[in-house]
């Protein structure tokens, strides 16, 4: 697929998706979340890529949300659709087998609040701002903000965000656990691929095996949680990763981690 809307790019076994439609404030139209939904294949079918980052071109916005000048037209079977789809290419970032980090570097907006929600990792520029403004076009959030929000941030929060559609910054969103880390704006990018390639010389396994635990568990009660986790630690001691990982400790050298 030709991308229009976004730069794709896989360095280092970190792939990078750029939204790339800094005029729109990075917005997402349907052909962008097609674009998006395509590099989520791509990264599934690859093996070598083991972590993703993604963020927004220019300095203003990460993501400013749906292209409001999309949806003004659509109706509401088009909407469906549009909604449908975005849900689904949300879920495809949660449900990928490797960590995916949202560098947010302006606005997060809507569905830009919504996708970062969707990702393993929220890093923040000190510009950034969160929101989900759907109440103030007279509709209400559409990807998911309604329910990840709330077990985010707690639904105190989530309510007041979403009744007022009112911004938080990055330090609010810091204090409300919705980011791991803010950084000045010009050094996020550097620490994004750096908290990146740390993981990406974990043993991947290991990380398949700690993501579906912890985003399957969060669903569950305590008993269900654990009894998932023991059949995923299991599955960890049954790979060569294991191995590898608790000889290199004994022989006091750096694992080299292959994913088998
Ligand atoms: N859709 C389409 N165009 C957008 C956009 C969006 N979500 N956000 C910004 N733009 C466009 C603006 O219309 C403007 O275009 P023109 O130059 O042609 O006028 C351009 O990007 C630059 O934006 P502004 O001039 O508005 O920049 P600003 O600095 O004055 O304001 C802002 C920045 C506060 C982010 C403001 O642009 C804004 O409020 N944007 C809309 C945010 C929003 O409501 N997002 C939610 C969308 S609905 C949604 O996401 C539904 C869902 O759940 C999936």
């Amino acid at each position: 697929m030709d991308y229009i809307n976004i730069i794709f790019t896989v360095d280092d076994a970190i792939a990078t998706i750029t939204v790339n439609r800094p005029d729109r404030l990075n917005a997402l139209n349907p052909q962008t979340m097609e674009e998006i939904g395509h590099c989520i294949d791509v990264i599934r079918s690859d093996q070598t890529i083991r972590c993703v980052i993604i963020t927004g071109a220019g300095e203003k916005a990460f993501i400013a949300g749906a292209d409001i000048t999309s949806m003004v037209t659509m109706s509401g079977f088009e909407e469906k659709v549009f909604a449908e789809r975005g849900l689904g290419v949300l879920r495809a970032f949660e449900q990928l087998r490797i960590p995916v980090i949202a560098a947010v570097n302006g606005y997060a907006l809507g569905g830009g609040t919504e996708l970062a929600l969707a990702c393993d990792l929220i890093l923040a520029a000190d510009t950034a701002r969160f929101g989900l403004p759907e109440i103030k076009l007279g509709i209400i959030p559409g990807f998911g903000g309604t329910q990840r929000l709330p077990r985010r941030v707690g639904l105190l929060r989530a309510r007041e965000m979403i009744y007022t559609g009112d911004m938080i910054d990055a330090a609010t969103a810091f204090s409300y656990g919705l980011v791991n880390h803010v950084y000045p704006a010009a050094s996020l990018m550097q620490e994004a691929r750096s908290l990146a390639a740390k993981i990406a010389r974990q043993a991947p396994l290991g990380i398949l095996q700690a993501k579906a635990a912890i985003n399957a568990g969060i669903e569950m009660d305590l008993d269900s949680g654990l009894r998932f986790e023991t059949e995923a630690v299991g599955l960890a001691f049954s790979t060569d990763d294991k191995k590898e990982g608790m000889t290199a400790f004994l022989e006091k050298r750096d694992p080299k981690f292959r994913g088998e």
